[in-house]
């Protein structure tokens, strides 16, 4: 029996999704304060590929009987895919998707309470153009960004006191929440404004997460003393699953694999208990075959370009610089100056590429010396110099 979902699904199906158990229980609980008017703020980190978006969803499948869930991705916005991200761009897609979810959680008269949160608003919006039934405040642009984030920031809670009697509070899940680094200059300033606005709403939980860094700036700018949010955010981390329950998740869910002991423990080895490798690699490897250390190895160097997708992917864009400070670091982690040291240059002259690498999350600092983040891309370049003598560099 194989009962595993795709690397890139997002919806599991309650077969699918394994174990979990108490970090579900722990967010639902605090979640589920907001009945009482006792909102929590929530910060979920983890790697690449843990599983925090399926979690999300889960908690929307399982908290959205009594809950409105919303549920925000950054990455939608068609700015984004285009490159530039900008406040008024957040404000819609939240504003749309607080619609979309109010609509599938069918609230009666949506339209109606909607005119008449827009009107006690007291806004002065140029004229509410119908979309397919739903009003939108049309400001006239760029100027009116403050009235109309102060309409969508304050519809949630709004939405609330509305519908008190079927719903018992609104959850705002922020996923790939990253991406506000988009805003550059306005990142403080916006993160500062939903502070604010967090703050005053006692009905509405929000949730942020996304692909950080456990070391990333970002975190600390949210989450740090200094940072927006600072000591008001609960930060929780999704860990991988541990050996035990990689192997109970195999036995469940894919019990046409078979390992030897030490097969079983090379392959969580291989993967390190993040899901969206063990469910990956689980798919390639050949089923009804007693799995050994020995083949494990070899049918890991076979799956690294299919485990790597995203990571090569990443690596196909970087600059030469950038691929040599990473390939600096195969070996050990390093300090600046003897990356810099390594690439004949000046401590200096990496700084650019170095923030630039921390930024896409593919390197990060740990006690004053670079590492490689991922370490599926290291055994990836490790391999690929074993197999050809040299590594995949761009060409100059
Ligand atoms: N609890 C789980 N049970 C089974 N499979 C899981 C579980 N969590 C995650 N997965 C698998 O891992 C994949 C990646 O999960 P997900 O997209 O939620 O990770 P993520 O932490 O959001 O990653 P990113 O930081 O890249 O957004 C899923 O598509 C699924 O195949
Ligand atoms: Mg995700």
């Amino acid at each position: 029996m194989m009962d595993i979902a795709w690397g890139s699904d997002e919806e599991l199906t309650d077969k699918q999704f394994y174990n979990r158990i108490s970090d579900i229980e722990f967010i639902s609980g605090l979640l589920d304060s907001t009945r009482y008017g006792s909102s929590p703020t929530i910060l979920l980190t983890g790697v690449r590929g843990v599983g925090k978006t399926v979690l999300m969803k889960k908690l929307k499948k399982d908290l959205g009987k009594d809950y409105l869930i919303c549920y925000v991705n950054l990455t939608s916005s068609n700015t984004y895919q285009m490159g530039k991200l900008q406040r008024m761009d957040i404000i819609k897609i939240i504003y749309n998707e607080l619609i979309n979810s109010a609509e599938e959680k069918g609230l009666n008269t949506l339209n109606q309470k909607l005119k008449k949160i827009i009107r006690t608003q007291n806004i002065k919006i140029d004229k509410l153009l119908n979309f397919e039934g739903i009003p939108i405040p049309i400001t006239s642009l760029e100027e009116d960004y403050p009235k109309l984030s102060e309409f969508v920031m304050n519809l949630p809670q709004k939405l609330y006191e509305e519908y008190s009697d079927e719903i018992k509070g609104v959850f705002i899940f922020f996923d790939e929440f990253q991406n506000i680094k988009d805003l550059d200059d306005e990142m403080d300033a916006f993160l500062w404004y939903l502070r604010s606005k967090v703050q005053s709403q006692k009905n509405v939980a929000y949730l942020f997460s996304g692909s950080m860094s456990l070391k990333d700036k970002l975190i600390e700018d949210i989450a740090g003393k200094e940072g927006a949010f600072g000591g008001r955010i609960l930060t929780i981390e999704i860990k991988p699953f541990n050996y035990v329950t990689t192997k109970n998740y195999l036995e469940n869910n894919a019990s046409d694999l078979q390992f030897t002991k030490d097969g079983i423990k090379r392959f969580y080895n291989c993967t390190k208990g993040v899901p969206f490798y063990i469910n990956i690699f689980a798919k390639l490897l050949p089923v009804n075959e007693k799995m050994n250390e020995e083949k494990i190895i070899k049918y890991f160097k076979k799956s690294l370009p299919i485990l790597g997708t995203h990571l090569i992917n990443q690596w196909g864009k970087l600059t030469y610089q950038e691929q040599r400070i990473i390939t600096s670091l195969i070996d050990e982690p390093l300090k600046r100056v003897d990356i810099a040291k390594s690439l004949n240059v000046t401590s200096g002259s990496i700084s650019h590429s170095l923030n630039s690498l921390q930024n896409k999350i593919l390197i990060e600092l740990n006690n004053g010396k670079y590492e490689i983040t991922d370490s599926i891309l290291k055994y990836w370049l490790k391999n690929y110099y074993k197999e050809r003598k040299v590594y995949p560099y761009r060409s100059m």
